[in-house]
């Protein structure tokens, strides 16, 4: 767990984590220094979109230094990696870390730590880096200075980095409970991987970095006058999104998810300033999914805070689906996932 290497004692761990779909999605917030959400969210863990990273905490390190996909990070995504290692490191500091709390001078609470990260999939490609980023970040320091907490209690600590983060802590279907405080707004795991092999294809519109990043949505939600009539239907699509995936009931679930997706966007444009994360190759992959319903095929929709267009189906409608994705010139790439385990720590490092 502690190995020496050299004469140097280092605290190292890593994590693998997957990206997740909101079917009822988290959009504005109670607290944002907390990251509390205004309404439970629903979620799938993929599988074939993850983020694997190392960490190690080092004696004599000055500061914390991030790798991103090979590359030295930029400043903004450092700081934000730095901020969720100080929240662990305090944990750690105020319990000694089992296994060297006994000799101070092996508490790795002051070090700093060499971090590196790699995404199975490609940035801005409209799936969720930074919840499979922080989920495996937030696992992979907590281990490495020997942190021992709850499922709960890590989904929380995930929670404060980004709030989507803290549903890929599990895998298959995932509800994150709002709750009302820090301790009480974490994620559950609602059925296992292995219950429903739903199939989410991603269809990329638009590599580039989105314009409004979800953080500045999620504070502009309570500027829009729709912002009132989505908390009013939240209960109902949760429930909705519950019973459509206990019965493995494809229509009823992306009817839901469908609807929690246009309620999200119609708040987005309603805010002032208004946010647009739609572009033409969005509307015409949305265009199309109706169409092929309408032919028969069983497709659903949802967006998140990006172009690119998350299609829902079931296994034996995937080569249609991916057919007819191949016929639209906007789709620049499909990616295909499935529901993916939880967070799990690796025994082998990236470095
Ligand atoms: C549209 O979790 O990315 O994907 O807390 O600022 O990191 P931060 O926000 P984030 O917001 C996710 C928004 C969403 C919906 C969802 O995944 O529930």
């Amino acid at each position: 767990m502690n190995p020496q290497i050299g004469s140097e004692i280092a605290m190292k761990a890593s994590a693998r984590a997957g990206a997740n779909i909101a079917f009822v999605k988290y959009w504005g917030q109670a607290d944002p220094e907390l990251n509390l959400p205004l309404n439970n969210s629903l979620s799938m863990t993929l599988d074939n979109a993850f983020t694997l990273t190392t960490v190690e905490f080092l004696p004599g390190l000055a500061a914390d230094v991030l790798r991103l996909n090979d590359e030295p990070a930029g400043a903004a995504a450092t700081r934000r990696v730095m901020a969720q290692l100080d929240r662990l490191r305090a944990l750690a500091a105020a319990q000694p870390a089992a296994g060297f709390g006994h000799n101070p001078a092996l508490n790795p609470a002051s070090w700093r730590a060499r971090v590196e990260s790699r995404n199975s999939f490609p940035t801005g490609a409209g799936i969720a880096s930074s919840a499979s980023g922080f989920a495996a970040l937030t696992v992979a320091a907590a281990a490495g200075l020997g942190l021992d907490l709850t499922p709960a209690e890590l989904s929380a600590m995930a929670r404060l980095a980004s709030g989507s983060a803290c549903r890929s802590l599990h895998g298959g279907y995932v509800e994150w409970l709002a709750g009302t405080s820090h301790a009480d707004s974490y994620a559950v795991q609602f059925a296992p991987p292995e219950h429903w092999r739903l199939v989410d294809a991603v269809a990329v519109v638009s590599g580039e970095a989105k314009e409004v990043p979800s953080e500045a949505g999620h504070r502009l939600a309570s500027t829009s006058p729709f912002l009132a009539a989505r908390l009013a239907t939240v209960d109902g699509a949760l429930a909705a999104c519950r019973a459509a995936i206990l019965a493995r009931d494809l229509d009823a679930l992306g009817e839901a998810a469908e609807a929690d997706a246009l309620s999200l966007h119609a708040v987005a444009l309603t805010s002032r300033p208004s946010v647009w994360y739609w572009n033409c190759g969005t509307q015409a992959v949305v265009e199309a999914v109706r169409a092929w319903r309408r032919d028969g095929l069983p497709a659903y929709f949802t967006i998140d805070a990006g172009p690119n267009v998350h299609i829902l189906t079931l296994p034996e409608h995937l080569p249609a689906v991916r057919a007819r994705l191949g016929e639209i010139p906007a789709v620049k790439e499909v990616i295909v996932c499935g529901p993916g385990p939880g967070v799990t720590l690796l025994s082998e490092h990236l470095f």
